[in-house]
């Protein structure tokens, strides 16, 4: 990892206390890292000991000791103080004075966690001051240093703002430089998607429409939007979620083995796996809002700052459906939701039926279908489901599970922004989202976002979103259903 000055912009903000700091901290604390240079921009009045006390607050809250928190914080954070993100003149002197004090190279990451009204003045003021040092040059100069482009989502809010982000950042930033944020690729659990698929051979050969009926990928939150309408009301489930988080985890479920796993060749077949999906229908999309429940007496609409006839969802049940040799005609539920019953992420694959049934006792005595459930949060793992006899004369039959869980053998994990801001560090483009991938993933769902003609179904809170939503969700393989002795 190369010494360099980290700018973050937007560090008075919510992301840069609960996220970015404690992620911050973990990567440059880690041996061999080199000192931390981090500047701090923002509009508001404050000074560097302002913010290096909000740094100290933020990873105390994240169980670092306090003394350990303060020398790092006193060592690193600097602030910067702008009337507008597109006058950095202030910036400026605040990293270069601490790059001739600190003898650095002159290596930069720009770190964008601002409002996306920002991002166009902000990212042309950035090249302008870079193009003169060199560093944003389509090849790769190795006689200059370096400079890097972090931006935060939402990348867009749909395909054609996506595609005039990406012109500006492109007038100014190479491609090579640009790091678009998914936090989801930086959970260990997604990218064990990557390994479980293409490192178990027995797995691969069964994934494809000759062995797997269908795809439930689940993300239910027990959250609310409360406090946050500034952001939410207007954007939704389908922009804050299904676009990106829920659709990240669809194509790494769905993309074909990649030629090397490197930034290229993983990006590249995401790329094409998005190509292959077709646009949205609206009949294939069910919107929800969730209304209050016994313990919740506000529902989304009583929430300070939405508007009383706010149509936002904050529930949403899409099919995707690929055309492409391995998936035509195996449906991909994406579902995700607010106030729901529980906190969980899992991605169901629901394998076919045996062809023939050979046991047929009393009763329903189907084979169950077997079902693959990769659960990414809580408790991370997977599990498989298949039958075996139940003992005893004749053929009964039960459905058990072969579980592993990885806290039983690895422990914890980092957190999903340490890894990510470790990997811009070192210049590692694997787990972030390129240009094409972000105007794909809004081209899929260019036809229900806005649309008047959808309805949104109220909910109560802590259900599993409306009745509506149920004809979607076939296999709702989302509660246990082990050990059941069937027939
Ligand atoms: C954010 C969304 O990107 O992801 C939030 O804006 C959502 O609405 C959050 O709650 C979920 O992230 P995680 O890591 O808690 O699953």
């Amino acid at each position: 990892m190369d010494p360099h000055v980290f700018v973050l912009f937007g560090a008075t903000g919510d992301l840069a206390a609960v996220k970015l700091f404690p992620a911050l901290y973990r990567v440059t604390t880690r041996e061999g890292a080199p000192e931390p240079t981090v500047v701090g921009v923002g509009r508001s009045d404050w000074d560097d000991a302002r913010l290096q006390d909000t740094a100290v607050d933020a990873l105390v809250a994240k169980d670092v000791d306090e003394s350990d928190a303060r020398a790092w914080a006193e060592k690193a954070l600097r602030f910067a103080r702008v009337s507008a993100y597109d006058e950095l003149g202030p910036v400026f002197e605040v990293v270069e004075a601490l790059e001739d004090e600190r003898g650095l190279d002159g290596n930069r990451v720009y770190y964008l966690a601002l409002p996306p009204s920002a991002f166009e003045g902000t990212i042309t003021a950035l090249g302008e001051r870079e193009k003169p040092r060199g560093t944003t040059t389509e090849d790769v100069d190795e006689s200059k240093p370096w400079a890097r482009l972090v931006i935060e989502k939402p990348f867009g809010h749909d395909l054609e703002s996506a595609q005039e982000l990406n012109e500006i950042v492109h007038e100014h930033f190479p491609e090579r430089l640009v790091y678009r944020i998914d936090h989801y690729l930086g959970k260990e659990t997604v990218q064990n998607l990557l390994v479980f698929r293409f490192a178990n051979a027995f797995f691969e050969s069964a994934w494809s429409r000759r062995d797997v009926e269908r795809v439930e990928i689940t993300v239910s939150e027990t959250n609310d939007t409360a406090g946050r309408a500034g952001y939410f009301d207007g954007v939704g489930t389908l922009r804050d979620m299904i676009q990106n988080h829920l659709t990240q985890l669809f194509s790494l479920t769905a993309m074909e083995p990649p030629a090397r796993l490197d930034a290229e060749g993983i990006r590249r077949e995401k790329i094409k796996v998005l190509r292959s999906t077709r646009t949205v229908k609206p009949s294939e999309v069910v919107l929800g809002q969730y209304a209050s429940g016994p313990d919740d007496p506000e529902g989304y609409l009583d929430h300070e700052g939405v508007d009383a006839s706010s149509r936002t969802e904050t529930f949403a049940a899409v099919e995707l459906n690929v055309d492409s040799w391995r998936w035509q005609g195996v449906p991909f539920i994406l579902r995700t939701g607010k106030r729901m019953p529980q906190r969980l992420s899992e991605i169901a694959v629901v394998f076919r039926r045996p062809p023939v049934t050979l046991f047929q006792n009393e009763g329903d005595c189907d084979p169950a279908r077997n079902v693959l459930r990769l659960r990414l949060q809580p408790d991370e793992g997977f599990r498989l489901s298949f039958d075996v006899k139940t003992p005893g004369s004749g053929f009964g039959v039960t459905t058990r599970d072969l579980e592993f869980r990885y806290q039983d053998t690895f422990g914890a994990f980092p957190d999903a922004y340490e890894t990510l801001l470790r990997d811009v560090a070192e210049g590692d483009a694997t787990l972030f989202v390129h240009g094409e991938e972000a105007e794909e993933a809004w081209r899929v769902y260019a036809d229900v976002l806005d649309n008047p003609d959808l309805e949104v179904h109220p909910y109560e809170s802590r259900t599993w979103g409306p009745e509506a939503a149920a004809e979607l969700i076939q296999a709702a393989p989302i509660e246990e259903v082990g050990d059941e002795e069937r027939c």
